[in-house]
This record gives structure tokens, sequence and C-alpha cells, in this order.
């Protein structure tokens, strides 16, 4: 994957969880563009351990002069988030990919409605611009139990086809309302918890909305587990891998070499194969089918654990 050191130019506390960091090149020179949707994996050093999470892109996709994200503080998570609230500073340097599009806009759509909750607003605020600039038809809905929990509101603008729906308040969204009397050909985007996502599959399933017309992106990081160990087929190698580290972040770090880009499960490059396997696969992905999980033998290492003996890789 194609890596660039990018200076830190700007970190600005948007609410008390979520910070806002701006990346240039450091020469000046411009940055590969991108499109609404996309997302960076930022690189960040732990100890004898190199973090890799990804974040979508908020910036403008046409602006080549920096590279925006936000990032919600979670205390409770693999620590990368809060790596970045408490260690990047100004004036640093720090390894992004390329940026890479998981959640792009179908540009065929005669109108675009896009459904986001909690930190699930991100990808839209490149999107945002991006059907601005391309002057087609959208309407955003932004979800939230309280003001407090709405961090996506500091990102925002202002506009009368951009709603805000917070629960507390008496304005819960109404995914009944927000999917019915669309015009033909529009598609449905949602980012958020996986509740809101399978909420809107269903509404809009019930509203007779073909699947091709929704979209979706669920935000998920590794969970940590038991510790356990792999094999690697082709060099009789063991990794270990420990219970807050990801069975991609235990081979990277054995420079093992493996592909990936979203590193939530949702992508497919890190698919590996399984050639031994005496135990059982927890499959924490979206990505295989119900049928691969139960053959177990194949595992998607950004994401998946195992509980058992032995588990060998195709690698
Ligand atoms: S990196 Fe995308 S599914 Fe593993």
């Amino acid at each position: 994957m194609s890596k660039l050191a990018l200076k830190v130019t700007a970190v600005e506390e948007l609410t008390p969880l979520v910070k806002r960091f701006r990346f240039e090149d450091p020469t000046g020179a411009p940055l590969p563009v991108f499109s609404g949707g996309a997302h960076i994996t930022v690189e960040m050093p732990d100890g004898d351990t190199i973090r890799r999470n990804s974040y979508s892109l908020i910036s403008d996709p046409y602006d080549p002069s920096g590279y925006e994200i936000a990032v919600r503080r979670e205390d409770t998570g693999r620590g990368g988030s809060r790596h970045m609230h408490t260690a990047v500073a100004e004036g640093d340097t720090i390894t992004v990919s390329v940026p890479a599009n998981l959640f792009q806009l179908d540009l065929r759509a005669r109108k675009h409605v896009l459904i986001g909750g909690g930190i699930g607003i991100t990808p839209f605020l490149s999107q945002l611009r991006q059907l601005d600039r391309a002057q087609q038809p959208y309407e955003l809905h932004y979800a939230a139990r309280s003001r407090a929990e709405a961090a996506g509101i500091a990102l925002l603008p202002q506009a009368a086809h951009i709603h805000v729906h917070i629960s507390e308040e008496g304005n819960r969204m109404d995914l009944g309302a927000i999917l019915d009397g669309h015009p033909l050909g529009t598609h449905v985007y949602t980012c958020g918890p996986e509740g809101l996502i399978a909420a809107v599959a269903d509404q809009a399933a019930r509203l007779g909305w073909p699947t091709s017309a929704v979209h979706s992106e669920a935000f998920t990081a590794p969970p940590p587990g038991e510790p356990f160990e792999v094999t690697i087929a082709s060099t009789g190698q063991t990794v270990a891998v420990k219970a807050d580290q990801s069975l991609l972040e235990a081979l990277e770090q054995a420079g093992v070499e493996i592909d990936y880009s979203c590193r939530g499960g949702a992508c497919g490059r890190c698919e590996t194969a399984v050639t031994a396997c005496d135990g059982q696969i927890e499959h924490n992905d979206h990505w295989l089918s119900a049928d691969e999980r139960a053959a177990q033998t194949k595992i998607m290492p950004c994401m998946s654990r195992f509980t058992g003996t032995r588990l060998e890789l195709d690698l």
C-alpha cells in the first residue's frame, strides 16, 4: 500500500470528545485527490508495534492542499483514538496511506439520501462537497440520542437539506418518513452503528427500494479477546496475537506481508485461506458468507480471532 509522510498542520478540538486533524505535504506539494467517502489509514507507533486505524476524509475531495480527519476519543477502545488525542500535535510527521474509497456515491442516482449516526457522519462530509460541486440533489439526516452525543453537529454545514434529529429533544429520526416519496432512482447511504444500518435496510426493503440503491458503511474496530497463536504455512513461523491486538497487527509486527484497506472487516482485501484449523474462528467481519464462516477455511485477519490449539494460514 502506497504511503505518504505528512506534516500535522492543525489540531482542533471540536467537542471534548472529537478532534479535527489536518495533514499536509511538508514541501507543500499537492496530495492525491480522492472521491467523497474515501478513507486513509493512519500509522501510530505504540511501543514495539504500529497501530493502523482507518479514518474517513472529511475535507474537500478536490482540494489537494491537505487531508482532514475527525477522530472521536474512545477510552475503552484499543488505544488508537486515544493516541491521536493525546500524542499527536501540530508539527509532527505522520504516515498515512493514500486514500481508498469503499463507500462511493453512485453518481448515476437521481437523488441521494444520506443517513448518519454518531461519528458515522464523517464519510458524508466529503460526499456533501462532491454533491454540491456536481449540483446533484441530496438530503442528509443526522441522528443522535442527545446533543452531547451528537459529535458530528460541529462538522455539519447549515443548510435547508441538512436535518439533525435529536431523540432527547423529541425529534427522533422517522425512517419511514425519510425514505418515503423519493423519485425512482434515488440511492440511500447509511453510516454509523450497525443497528441504524439494519433499520435503514429494513425500512428500505419494506418500501420497495431495490437493494442496489441501498449502501452502507459500518464503523467497526477489531474487538479485543483472548491471546492466540497462528502458524504461517510457508515458513512454519509462529505468530503470537496479544489480547489487545488484531491478527493483522500481529502479522504486520512479525514482518508477514499481508494486504489490507479498511481494517474493519468490510473490503475483503485481507482475506486469507486457512490450511489447518483445530478450534473455532471468531468471525467478526462483514465480508465472508455464512457458508464460508461455517467452513472455517477463510479468515479476515483485520477483525477475526481464534480459540483453539492450531490455526495455520496460507501465507
Ligand atoms: S482489511 Fe478490509 S476486510 Fe480486512
